[in-house]
């Protein structure tokens, strides 16, 4: 596409987003870390893609969220935003820079935006990060927020099971949930919650909820690229849907290569000067 065509293509914004809610239509949400996934996707028709944290899982081996840096997040998402001509760029807050104070947090949010050229942030939790929400968002910069399983948090929860089945995390979650949309928050995920308290969220709320593992009566639906195209091995929760198995597609056709290339079938003559 030419870049006269492609300022044609309407964005999708935080606007586009509301519209969506308000009218019943669903917002598809996907996960990228690089330039030649982020194109495939966009070209789909795709509204959100997301800049996960996930990437220290997916991308660099991690075990969870928390190595990874703002500025390995800045790299992943400003390849990101080169490949995507419709959808809204939304990068994950990495651990630790914004939990310990609003200014930090600020300026960790105005690195992403300036250097990224993503259109918004993410941030995980309620009213204990409510200063920090509260003065990105004075910065002009929109915020969705996510609640429920927040994967940050994992050495306090201990567990990756589904979160407020009990009547107080629940009740928590709720107020953290309105908390946000008070502050000004043009959306949340909600992660891992059972679908009823995800659809009494969603019902309370104006601003789109968009959910992964939190059942069909949300705004939208986010998953892990690399898990619902199959890449990812031994992560098999019942929330997930794998629409491919590119583990074994991308396994064969390497193995073919080096096949061929032990056996001197590669390159041929054709495939050669
Ligand atoms: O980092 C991520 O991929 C996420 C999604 C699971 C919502 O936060």
């Amino acid at each position: 596409m030419s870049v006269h065509e492609s300022s044609k293509v309407r964005k999708v914004t935080t606007h586009v987003l509301h519209k969506m809610k308000f009218h019943g239509k669903k917002i598809s949400m996907l996960t990228a870390y690089d330039y030649s996934l982020a194109r495939i996707i966009d070209s789909t028709g795709i509204d959100v893609v997301l800049v996960g944290d996930s990437a220290s899982n997916v991308m660099a081996g991690n075990e969870s969220t928390l190595p990874i840096t703002l500025d390995q997040m800045i790299y992943h998402a400003s390849s990101v935003v080169k490949g995507i001509n419709r959808a809204m760029v939304i990068v994950d807050m990495p651990f630790g820079t914004y939990q310990g104070n609003s200014m930090e947090a600020l300026s960790s949010a105005v690195r992403i935006m300036k250097e990224t050229g993503a259109q918004a942030i993410k941030i995980e939790g309620g009213a204990e990060i409510i200063e920090s929400v509260e003065r990105i968002l004075s910065a002009g910069i929109p915020v969705m927020g996510h609640l429920g399983l927040t994967p940050q948090s994992i050495h306090k929860f201990g567990t990756y099971v589904v979160r407020a089945t009990e009547e107080d995390e629940a009740n928590k979650l709720l107020k953290d949930a309105h908390l946000l949309e008070e502050a000004g928050c043009f959306a949340i995920v909600l992660e891992k919650v059972p679908a009823k308290l995800a659809a009494r969220v969603t019902q309370a709320l104006k601003i789109p909820i968009i959910g992964i593992g939190a059942g069909a009566d949300v705004d939208g639906q986010v998953l892990v690229l690399h898990d619902m195209l199959g890449i990812t091995q031994n992560f098999s929760p019942r929330f997930l849907r794998r629409y491919h198995n590119l583990y074994e597609e991308i396994r064969g056709a390497v193995q073919a290569y080096v096949d061929d290339v032990k056996k001197l079938d590669f390159p041929n003559e054709r495939e050669q000067y």
